[in-house]
């Protein structure tokens, strides 16, 4: 699987799965931009990077900043000419508890994070990839989105959300070689959730494969580890016997 020339952006590069995947970006060849808010730490990612005779360079960005976020964009394609691939990665999994015990104000936290700033992300790229007939978006989502686990509302919704918005944006850019999917990464050990003990990498191919998709590849879908994941939870009525 080859991004060699590609122009590449990874939301949440600074650690954790944001910063393997933009590692493994770089392996296949592609120029990374890399985006987080922690500028020191995404500056050791781009030393990383160029250690390894790839290029990279860093975007200081806090997505929840909607105009943050176009200014970004926009810089990324001014400076290269073109966006091919962005992976939204950011997240966070804050205000977690029983819906009565989380305030609303975190709850609406989750979201500018999760589901805005993802939103910001692809309405300001998704010009340029259609102008340019080319276009790849990886959303990482979360198995949360399905599972709806009691204690994760704010998350689960908004990784539910993010898979929705998948479906749609696939279903409006497909014309123009703009390929949209979501991808769960696995429960991997990060600073999001250290008692795996799972390495974060495991998430890159699938990463990768989702930027380097071919022309006419699949869209509107949702993978871990390169297999097919229901986008959405599978109603289960029964679900209080469980
Ligand atoms: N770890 C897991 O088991 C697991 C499972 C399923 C899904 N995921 C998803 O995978 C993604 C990465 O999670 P992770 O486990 O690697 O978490 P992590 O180690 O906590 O890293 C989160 C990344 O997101 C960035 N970030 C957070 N808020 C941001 C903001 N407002 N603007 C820009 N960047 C922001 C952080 O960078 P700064 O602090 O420098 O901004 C950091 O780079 C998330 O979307 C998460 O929901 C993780």
């Amino acid at each position: 699987m080859s991004l060699a020339g590609r122009i590449t952006l990874v939301t949440g590069a600074s650690r954790g799965i944001g910063r393997e995947v933009a590692l493994g970006f770089a392996r296949a060849g592609a120029h990374v931009v890399l985006a987080a808010r922690d500028e020191a730490r995404l500056a050791a990612v781009a030393g990383e990077i160029d250690a390894e005779s790839a290029t990279a360079d860093v975007v200081p960005l806090d997505v929840s900043d909607i105009s943050a976020v176009r200014n970004a964009i926009d810089g990324v394609v001014a400076r290269h000419g073109r966006l091919d691939v962005l992976c939204n990665n950011a997240g966070i999994s804050t205000a977690r508890g029983h819906v009565a015990d989380v305030a609303p104000e975190a709850f609406a936290g989750v979201q500018a994070v999760n589901l805005i700033g993802l939103f910001a992300c692809c309405h300001a790229a998704l010009p340029h990839m259609t102008a340019a007939g080319y276009g790849r978006i990886v959303n990482v989502s979360s198995g949360a989105a399905i599972m709806c686990n009691p204690g994760e509302s704010a998350y689960a919704t908004s990784k539910a959300a993010v898979n929705a918005l998948t479906i749609a944006m696939a279903k409006e850019v497909e014309a123009s070689n703009v390929l949209v999917n979501a991808m769960s990464p696995g429960s991997v050990k990060t600073d999001m959730n250290p008692t795996s003990d799972v390495p974060p990498s495991e998430a890159v191919p699938t990463a990768v494969w989702l930027a380097a998709l071919p022309d006419g590849g699949p869209t509107g879908r949702f993978y871990r580890f390169m297999q097919e994941l229901p986008m959405l939870p599978d109603i289960d009525l029964d679900w209080k016997s469980r």
